[in-house]
């Protein structure tokens, strides 16, 4: 495995991206500082690797200790006057182009000079977001995939401004935590969630139009596609408010029609219907 220069981040904003990164590191034996808003949802964060972890250390995946191990080099924080030494900081908070901008604002002011500043955006433009700060060559897009400790990609988006060192070396530090880098261009939904977010939308549309029940939309797809899960329920672990944003981020981008959200996906949102993070989406979970 490839060696990163990067031994400390921060990552900001303790929701299921930011928890998962901020795991994903630890267990690479970087220290992370979480930042989020809340400390308690920090801690939240947390309390929920530590049972993640538990379940991994039962089955015999990670050894006994280790999950206290892990969890003990993350440092839950509500300052950002916490990132004074990090060589990366990772912003993951919700997918609104003010809030970012705000988050980076307060990230630049913090961190040292020499950091990178990443963000998880899934795709929102990295580009509007580095020119924003006054040091736009250190900004980049590092995308992971949900659940990120178990997901092998991460897309690396470079802007015209990322300085190919920043990239580089943001590279290595991906490789450091065992995934494999992409490199892409600046375009909304950049690879994946460009080719993923239609499929979805359109399983929406196909059990809008009583083509199928959701539970056979999802077994047409693993059966006749092998897909690992179907459609329906990527969209409810994907959470379904942020599938909407990254569509109408798409639709507003491209002017194209064929990104338009279904209008059920819309209606399942505004009632609170966000899939596994609220217990019920297109299917119903513990
Ligand atoms: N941390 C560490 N390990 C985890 C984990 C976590 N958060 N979640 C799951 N795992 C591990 C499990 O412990 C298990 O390990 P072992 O095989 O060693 O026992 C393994 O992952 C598989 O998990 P499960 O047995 O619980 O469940 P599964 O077999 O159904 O796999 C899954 C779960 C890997 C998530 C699988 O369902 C899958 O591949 N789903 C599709 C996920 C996907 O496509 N994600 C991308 C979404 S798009 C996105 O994220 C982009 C965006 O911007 C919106």
């Amino acid at each position: 495995m490839s060696t990163s220069d990067i031994k400390k981040v921060g990552v900001v904003g303790a929701g299921t991206m930011g928890a998962g990164i901020a795991q994903l590191a630890a267990s690479r034996g970087i220290d992370v500082v979480l930042v989020d808003l809340e400390k308690k949802t920090a801690e939240g964060a947390l309390r929920g690797m530590e049972k993640i972890l538990g379940r991994l250390e039962d089955k015999g995946r990670i050894e006994a200790g280790e999950a206290r191990e892990i969890v003990s080099r993350i440092l839950p924080e509500e300052s950002f006057g916490s990132l004074g030494d990090a060589h990366m900081v990772i912003e993951a908070v919700s997918e609104n182009m003010d809030t970012k901008k705000a988050v980076f604002a307060k990230i630049e002011e913090s961190a040292p000079e020499s950091a990178i500043m990443a963000t998880n955006t899934s795709t929102l433009s990295v580009t509007e977001l580095a020119m924003t700060t006054g040091r736009p060559e250190r900004v980049l897009g590092i995308h992971f995939f949900n659940p990120a400790p178990v997901m092998k990609l991460v897309e690396m988006v470079k802007t015209p401004k990322t300085s190919p060192e920043a990239l580089a070396s943001a590279t290595k530090f991906v490789k450091a935590l065992g995934k494999t880098p992409v490199a892409v261009r600046d375009r909304a939904g950049f690879v994946v969630n460009r080719i993923l977010l239609p499929m979805i939308n359109e399983a929406v549309f196909a059990l809008d139009e009583g083509v199928a029940s959701a539970e056979e939309i999802d077994a047409a797809m693993k059966l006749g596609a092998n897909h690992p899960i179907g459609p329906l329920a990527l969209a409810d672990l994907i959470g379904l408010d942020v599938a909407e944003s990254i569509l109408d981020v798409l639709h507003l981008e491209f002017g194209d029609p064929k990104f338009r959200p279904c209008p059920l996906l819309r209606e399942k949102v505004r009632a609170g219907h966000l899939g596994r993070k609220t217990a019920k989406g297109f299917f119903e979970y513990d």
